[in-house]
């Protein structure tokens, strides 16, 4: 018995499948700098585009002569709106039901907005040239603050929709105004909130911000006149779609068309969505019959691709004076630029924000959304979070916090107190959600005890006593976070990006000597999918994880597939890979009967073959049952060993964990140290412990960069200010606290391996914990709440309004 418990142990590691630490296969290359980037991609004949972009916020464009450019040497042509305008191309649909400008037209709207495209023999040549471009623009005044956005006398900004008073998503209550959207019943709130002992309501402000993945945007579109085809390769998170709306847009046939997204040097939201590049670099090599590389400096895409957050949340609770939430009431104004460009799936214009109840079991909701147009640049986009969940729990978590200091209760007390109960799941939400599993009560209190929470409480309270003695000049604050994610989008009856619906797609094909060729509908921008989708295979399939090859990214040979944001890779194209492989199984398994003549039901999986029931020294190996496909399939039995599934996800899943935070911040200079973060993630089945690690990691950092000082800012002129690394916080290894990770494993029960995302929770949970962490450093001090994000400038301000300095 030991020698066979021995034999499958050793087998079960050769496999390296679900659960084990399996090295990152792409650090291979990407750890040598070889990598394959769009950027990398050198095409005879290549030609170069870049940008002429708007000075101001808000301004008429009276004329735009492109004579002196136009005669640079090198210089091939250069396209303005007027151009584009005869194709139907100067305006292009966005994600959210509204247009976008790929070039101006008559006005610029934002700050760095697209106004021509030079395109030129070198990038140099081209670059030099934006400058030779004479436009004469008329300034108009703009609208930064979203607050005075439906003001009666506010300019009015889209003038090429201005009389439409209905939008994508219903009626508009003004020229600046894209759409409402309510949730939830509102009389039942409302009257719960007449009658509660104790309400709080704060306007917690998700301030503007950018994803900003260290490769930028940037495409290559190289037509073939001759075969009338298109070969577009770029920074795609999800390829299949930009090939239908290529094909939508252009009228060029979709099998015409083919979308390459090679390696992505981070993603995080920025690209999901279309840019006037991708337009301009399709047009100029359909125009001019080369191929045309456009790729995005960082100033650009920080100042104008996808903009994440920007909403002001006026976020309500009703509880009991015992702490008891009995209701809660939001209201957002969201910021949403010059076009509406949010990439959420169709029916949801502020995304999930209706998760906004967190954790809690909260008896009844209202959320109302209003989105407004201002002079900033478009987008919207879910910045490694499902759709605005990173507000949603902004909200509850900050709210949960100023509850508990209006009840003086300790605030773990208070959620511990409301956490849904594990016996309620599946759990449905005042605001239409059904949660699929959860367990948080184990969660908070392992967190609890790992950290030593009562101690550090204690140690607070001293601390803050020696402040008031005057004997110190360090605050503690301890944050606290317990989120709920919902990931996995999604069930086509709730999600669809223009109408197709969001699956997801798995493809396995099992070569004759048993290796394998996997293909998905997602595609890495730096997650390590090709490591992990092939444990699930070795798992699924007996068949070591280093003989499956994973690719994902081209159009022509992926199956269709939604891409990847949103944490979906795993709970939807993770368990098609799962189907899939079952597929090939039940096949498998049919040739193994015929093998070893025996029934299929006298079969039993055992690791990495089948073996005859009571006899396992009777057996055939994935290998032998892969030859035998091909050479020797049983009679009426068609050869070959693949099989492909389309995934369409009956729920999200809904992951959630544990943050606690431990600050120490200096009142004299307003530099806070995270002395500790602790960070339990719970995502149900874990297929790479090492990866999950290291998707934590960097959804921290990102979450500590947000919080902490990473802000897009806009001076009353409708300036960007931040839009280089020298303005904008992008945390090195110098500035990034220590991060310690810990789990539960509470498993989907419908997912097919049990899985749940995990790569956006971090930045979820992590986000409202620092600024619970410094909110609570100074709320003994009754400085109320203090707004993200929260560099050391901001805090010496807080400082100063609270008269503690000398
Ligand atoms: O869609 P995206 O890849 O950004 O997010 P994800 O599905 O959360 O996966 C991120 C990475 O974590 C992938 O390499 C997954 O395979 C891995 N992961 C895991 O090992 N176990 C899970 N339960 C979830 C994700």
């Amino acid at each position: 018995q030991v020698k066979i418990d021995l034999d499958r142990a050793e087998r079960t590691e050769k496999l390296q499948g679900m659960g084990c630490k399996r090295k990152r296969v792409e650090d291979i290359r990407f750890t040598q700098g070889k990598g394959s980037y769009v950027d990398d991609l050198k095409l005879p004949g290549m030609v170069f585009g870049d940008f002429v972009r708007s000075p101001h916020a808000h301004a008429r464009i009276v004329s735009i002569d492109t004579s002196r450019a136009k005669a640079m040497p090198g210089v091939i042509a250069v396209l303005t709106a007027a151009d584009l305008k005869p194709l139907g191309l100067h305006y292009m649909p966005t994600l959210a039901g509204d247009v976008q400008a790929v070039l101006a037209e008559e006005k610029v709207l934002f700050q760095n907005q697209e106004v021509a495209f030079v395109i030129a023999e070198d990038r140099y040549i081209a670059s030099d040239a934006t400058e030779l471009v004479d436009v004469e623009y008329e300034a108009l005044p703009c609208i930064v603050d979203p607050f005075k956005s439906m003001l009666p006398d506010a300019p009015i900004l889209r003038e090429d929709i201005k009389d439409k008073m209905t939008g994508a998503h219903g009626p508009r209550k003004h020229p600046n105004h894209i759409f409402e959207w309510q949730i939830g019943d509102k009389q039942a709130t409302d009257d719960v909130f007449a009658n509660a002992e104790v309400t709080i309501k704060e306007m917690l402000l998700d301030h503007r911000t950018h994803p900003s993945p260290l490769e930028t945007c940037q495409s290559v579109a190289s037509f073939d006149k001759v075969k009338g085809e298109l070969t577009l390769w770029g920074t795609f998170q999800a390829p299949h779609v930009i090939r239908t709306v290529v094909s939508l847009i252009s009228g060029l046939p979709e099998h015409k068309i083919h979308v390459i997204a090679p390696d992505i040097g981070g993603g995080f939201g920025n690209k999901v969505g279309a840019y006037a590049g991708y337009v301009c670099s399709v047009v100029g090599s359909i125009v001019l019959g080369v191929p045309v590389k456009w790729v995005e400096d960082r100033m650009e895409n920080l100042s104008t691709t996808s903009f994440a957050r920007d909403y002001h949340m006026t976020t309500e609770l009703a509880a009991t004076k015992e702490g008891k939430i009995l209701g809660m009431r939001v209201h957002v104004l969201a910021d949403h630029g010059a076009f509406d460009a949010c990439a959420d799936p169709s029916k949801w214009p502020a995304g999930f924000m209706n998760i906004c109840t967190g954790s809690y079991d909260i008896p009844v909701a209202h959320l109302a959304v209003d989105g407004v147009y201002t002079n900033k640049a478009s987008g919207g986009v879910a910045y490694r979070c499902s759709f605005r969940v990173t507000e949603a729990v902004f909200a509850i978590e900050r709210a949960i916090e100023v509850l508990a200091q209006k009840l003086s209760m300790d605030s773990a007390e208070l959620r511990m107190k409301n956490f849904i109960k594990a016996e309620q799941f599946p759990y449905q939400s005042a605001l239409g959600w059904e949660y699929d599993s959860g367990n948080y009560h184990v969660a908070m209190q392992k967190a609890m005890d790992t950290i030593g929470y009562k101690q550090l409480r204690a140690e607070q309270a001293e601390k803050r006593e020696a402040f008031k003695r005057g004997e110190t000049r360090e605050l503690m604050g301890i944050g606290i976070s317990f989120f709920t994610e919902i990931v996995g989008a999604g069930p086509a009856k709730n999600c669809d990006i223009l109408g197709i619906a969001m699956f997801d797609s798995a493809e396995i094909r099992i070569h004759p000597t048993g290796s394998v060729i996997a293909r998905m509908g997602t595609k890495s921008q730096g997650q390590g999918h090709e490591t992990t989708y092939a444990q699930i295979i070795a798992t699924e399939l007996g068949i070591p994880a280093d003989d499956i090859m994973i690719e994902e990214g081209n159009t022509d040979t992926a199956p269709y597939g939604l891409g990847t944001y949103g944490s979906r890779s795993t709970p939807v194209a993770g368990a098609a890979t799962a189907v899939a492989a079952r597929k090939i199984k039940a096949k498998a398994q049919m040739i193994a009967a015929h093998m070893l003549e025996v029934h299929e039901g006298d079969l039993e999986w055992d690791i990495d073959r089948f073996r005859v029931k009571g006899l396992p020294e009777k057996f055939k190996t994935m290998k032998e049952i892969a030859w035998s496909a091909y050479n020797a399939p049983p009679p009426n039995m068609e050869p070959g060993l693949e099989a492909v599934n389309y995934y369409e996800p009956p729920n999200m899943t809904y992951p959630f964990g544990a943050y606690f935070c431990i600050m120490d911040i200096d009142v004299d200079t307003g530099v806070a140290k995270t002395r500790r973060f602790y960070a339990l993630d719970d995502c149900g089945t874990r297929i790479n412990p090492m990866i999950i690690e290291g998707q934590v990691h960097g959804g921290l950092t990102e979450a500590f960069a947000c919080a902490m000082g990473q802000e897009i800012r806009y001076d009353e002129m409708g300036n960007v200010m931040g839009a280089s690394f020298m303005d904008f916080f992008l945390p090195t290894a110098v500035e990034t606290p220590k991060w310690e990770t810990d789990f539960t494993v509470t498993p989907s029960p419908h997912h097919p391996i049990g899985a749940k995302g995990v790569g956006e929770s971090p930045h979820v949970g992590g986000v409202p914990c620092f600024s619970n962490a410094v909110n609570d450093a100074y709320a003994f001090l009754g400085a109320g709440n203090i707004q993200m994000p929260h560099d050391a400038w901001r805090l010496w301000k807080v400082g100063e309004r609270l008269g503690l300095h000398a």
